[in-house]
């Protein structure tokens, strides 16, 4: 019988991309040679390492590409040396443009507490014990897209930079959707964030979420304003299953919940279309400009974003399985990075861990 075949696009990008991509590539390699599935990787420029070459940090050879694959793994994108480059140029708006042109419009983003790492929370160990969030973040509407936009010269002689929260209906709840169908597979509790005290499209994303409740009636919905979200996140998270929220919000909220589990360089995200359509996957950590090249960086949250992609893109279930086992074993024999580094623990480069995670998996049943 013929193996199956999955196309996967690599976007390595900028900073430290390029290598936890490369742990990626050594356990894709790994996977090919079991030989019950063939992985194949296709190459390309994202971000700033796009730029330097084509002089912009996306094309549109790059996207119809993304588009025909299984799923899209992503490094990085981003550094001080485009810092002065146009807005529209900037190493970010090729990840901006790359979620509009793919409506990526779900973003997938857990916060879990691997127990060997509870001391490195910022917390008191029993607040973060066991702790496991997922933040679904609207991810291609909002103040990110909304027009107009713009830095405008008023007749006076002021300036005036606008930008636009604005959300339909049908953005509303196709996000809904994802986040209701993702509690439902968890502890089926979904807290939906907004500021409807102060916004009008505050009051439409209540309105719209708590009349989708009705489509499930298994899970429990409660709203938060997102100023108190912050606020409870750092109170009590192990209250929180679910959340879902806008782009803006879901974008702070995100890194917030992710440094309560101590572990910046751990987490992993998913970002999704319809069903179908190809999906993205990426470490949350970004480029981390000032250790790239020192072979320091952590790899696991880009190899648990594979995981996430072997789960949710590939048809490869008990991959995802095993990667998060073997990154948690690892873990527990104290055998760390830099940044997650105890005073006791052996420390090891990017590829050195990714061998010691590799051996992990082959002892495992
Ligand atoms: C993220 C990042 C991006 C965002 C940047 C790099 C454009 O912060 O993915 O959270 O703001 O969405
Ligand atoms: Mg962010």
């Amino acid at each position: 019988m013929a193996i199956p075949i999955k196309n996967i696009i690599m976007l390595a990008g900028d900073g430290i991309g390029p290598e936890v991509m490369q742990s990626v590539i050594t356990l894709i390699d790994h996977i090919n040679k079991l030989g019950d599935v063939q992985i194949n990787v296709v190459h390309h420029l994202i971000g700033g390492a796009s730029y330097d070459v084509r002089g912009t940090p996306l094309t549109d050879e790059v996207i119809t590409a993304c588009k025909n694959s299984d799923a899209i793994l992503l490094g990085a994108v981003g550094g001080t040396k485009w810092a002065q480059v146009d807005y529209d140029k900037r190493p970010e708006a090729g990840l901006l443009t790359l979620r509009k042109e793919l409506n990526l419009f779900a973003n997938l983003r857990p916060a879990m507490v691997f127990d060997s790492l509870i001391s490195a929370s910022s917390l008191k160990p029993e607040y973060i014990k066991g702790l496991d969030i997922m933040i679904v973040r609207e991810l291609t509407g909002g103040v990110y897209f909304g027009e107009p936009r713009g830095i405008f010269n008023e007749p006076n002689g002021e300036r005036r930079g606008i930008n636009t929260q604005v959300y339909t209906t049908s953005e509303i709840i196709r996000v809904g959707r994802v986040a209701f169908e993702t509690a439902r597979l968890r502890r089926k509790k979904l807290c939906s964030v907004e500021k409807s005290n102060v916004m009008e499209s505050g009051i439409l994303w209540r309105e719209e979420i708590t009349k989708l409740a009705g489509e499930y009636p298994d899970v429990e919905l409660s709203h938060m304003y997102a100023d108190n979200c912050a606020m409870q996140l750092l109170r009590t998270p192990s209250q929180f299953d679910v959340i879902v929220t806008d782009n803006l919000f879901g974008d702070i909220l995100s890194d917030e919940a992710s440094m309560l589990t101590g572990s910046l360089g751990m987490l992993p995200s998913a970002s999704l279309s319809h069903k179908g359509m190809p999906s993205l996957y990426e470490p949350i950590h970004g480029s981390a400009p000032d250790i790239a090249g020192q072979n320091i960086a952590n790899p696991m949250a880009a190899l648990l974003s594979f995981a996430m992609a072997c789960d949710m893109a590939l048809e490869l279930p008990a991959w995802r399985v095993r990667i998060f086992d073997a990154v948690d074993a690892v873990l527990k024999k104290n055998i760390r990075t830099k940044d997650i580094a105890l005073p006791d623990s052996r420390v090891l480069g990017t590829i050195e861990i990714t061998n010691e995670i590799l051996n992990e998996m082959d002892k495992q049943k």
